[in-house]
């Protein structure tokens, strides 16, 4: 805890606020401390890295797409961190892996691609994703959320029924896996994070989220882990949340 009472394993850090060249749609979610880059198109300049290439040597052009364009997004976040281009393939179970004393996160979407860094000193871990912001698939919504979650987010659409808050909290989960995954090495359930949002006053569809983690692990520095802050944004079609993880002080 600081002298103010705040704690600042817990706060979440002010956004950086839009960039100028850019959809800047993380950079609302995401504090200064981490560089982002995200594109709504799949530039035809962006290039794969031999040992990227052979990972993807046998997928459909979908997924070939996807995986060529959050790396050239991904390379361009690195590079606004003074860092060369580099390959980043998978390492355990799908994460990405980043250059030496970096943190980072992928995610695409139809018609969204995007990738944030950031300096292991600035941040233990981020996770980002993106959603088309339209309703989950049947079915899909009991096997992501606890009971306790399912009454909350009907509050919330009573209060805001413009927001399809069952994507929205599976898009926090995916970024809660994202962020967790880099500091544990461990799988983490749906129903093993209880999730609960808030929405910013005024029009804009955006807030903050808090996950409280049900599983206990201690992070690489030797913290519990005991949940995540998170921001939230709804725009352009899109949801996209973001979680920044500050390192021990
Ligand atoms: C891995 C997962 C989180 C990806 O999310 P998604 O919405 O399907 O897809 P996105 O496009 O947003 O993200 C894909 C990127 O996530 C990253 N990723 C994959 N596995 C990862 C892991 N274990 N840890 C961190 N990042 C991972 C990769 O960069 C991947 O892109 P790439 O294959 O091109 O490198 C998701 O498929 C999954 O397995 N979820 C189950 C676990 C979970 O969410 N639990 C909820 C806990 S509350």
């Amino acid at each position: 805890m600081t002298s103010t009472g705040r704690d600042e394993r817990t706060h979440v850090p002010p956004p950086r606020g839009p960039r100028d060249d850019g959809p800047a749609l993380l950079a609302e979610v995401l504090p200064a401390a981490a560089e982002t880059a995200e594109t709504f198109e799949d530039p035809a300049d962006a290039r794969l890295f031999p040992e990227e290439e052979a990972l993807i040597a046998k997928a459909v052009d979908k997924r070939r797409r996807e995986f060529t364009t959050a790396r050239h997004c991904a390379r361009q976040a690195l590079a606004r961190l003074g860092l060369p281009p580099a390959p980043l393939v998978h390492g355990e179970r799908g994460a990405p892996t980043w250059p030496a004393g970096v943190v980072g996160s992928m995610t695409h979407c139809d018609g969204y691609r995007a990738a944030a860094v950031a300096r292991r000193a600035d941040l233990a871990s981020l996770g980002i994703d993106a959603e088309p912001h339209g309703p989950l698939p049947e079915g899909v919504y009991e096997s992501v959320t606890l009971p306790a979650e399912r009454r909350h987010l009907g509050g919330l659409a009573a209060l805001r029924p413009d927001v399809h808050w069952d994507r929205l909290l599976f898009s926090a989960k995916e970024s809660v896996y994202k962020t967790w995954f880099p500091l544990t090495g461990a799988w983490l359930d749906f129903e093993e994070a209880h999730l609960e949002f808030e929405a910013a006053s005024g029009g804009a569809a955006r807030g903050t989220f808090a996950a409280r983690l049900l599983v206990s692990r201690d992070d690489p520095e030797g913290r519990a882990l005991t949940g995540f802050q998170g921001r939230w944004l709804v725009r352009d079609g899109l949801v996209v949340t973001a979680i920044a993880y500050p390192p021990a002080a």
